[in-house]
């Protein structure tokens, strides 16, 4: 069994893109496909894979159906975190979706998920990047680091005490060393923390990589993996 993650695939397989991905770099020509060989090569029926958010391009579900079918078509367990595209995905309506996609899809918010003696816990998360007025940012910041205690909060209680820790946003923006994201991967003990979102080379060191307190930090967005899921466990 192995545990897998990546995020970012940005579908759009029915949905109108304004800005087609290809034009963001190579990397993004034929990410579809690429992704699905990858997937192929590696990921197993009995593993899991989580994908961080930014699935598709879709505002509506009815306009995502072929992408989530895509994803439910790759091999293992999916589990699916909410990145700030999807649209299609509103943290209230994630019980609906669930039952929807029962068996097939695994949307993760404001509960978790296992793997082997982990909870796999997560949200969508936030940091400051200049496009809104701070207030605003730190408002959604502790909206989200609520939602992410409710995670960890749930596994604790069904007495888990090994967590891997989910994010769409990088846990840190890169004026920060630490974050109330951070502080709560201390606080209940995470080994690892895996996030997307940061797109094109230079991003990709805009948050923290590598071993950092005790914990690993992971940036898994897909274009930065060159479309290789990232093995986590
Ligand atoms: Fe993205
Ligand atoms: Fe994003």
């Amino acid at each position: 069994m192995a545990l897998y993650a990546i995020g970012d695939l940005h579908l759009s397989f029915q949905s109108e893109v304004k800005v087609p991905m290809q034009t963001m770099g190579k990397v993004w020509i034929d990410h579809e496909r690429k992704f699905r060989e990858n997937c192929l090569n590696t990921v197993r029926e009995e593993d899991t894979l989580v994908l961080l958010g930014d699935h598709s391009w879709g505002k509506k579900l009815a306009d995502c159906e072929l992408d989530l079918k895509y994803i439910e078509n790759l091999p293992g367990r999916k589990i699916l975190l909410r990145g700030n595209h999807d649209m299609f995905w509103e943290a209230r309506k994630t019980e609906q979706l669930n039952k929807l996609y029962e068996g097939r899809l695994f949307f993760l918010q404001n509960n978790y998920y296992t793997y082997e003696d982990y909870a796999l816990v997560g949200t969508k998360g936030y940091c400051y990047e200049g496009k809104d007025t701070p207030e605003h940012a730190a408002m959604l910041v502790e909206r989200e680091a609520e939602r992410l205690r409710i995670s960890f909060e749930a596994a604790k209680k069904d007495g888990y005490a090994k967590f891997i820790m989910f994010l769409h946003y990088p846990p840190t923006n890169i004026m920060e060393r630490s974050s109330i994201f951070t502080k709560m991967a201390s606080e209940y003990g995470a080994e690892q923390v895996v996030y997307a979102h940061c797109h094109g080379e230079a991003r990709f060191h805009d948050s923290i990589r590598g071993k950092k307190r005790g914990i690993r930090y992971s940036l898994a967005s897909g274009d930065c993996l060159r479309w290789h899921p990232l093995r986590i466990l």
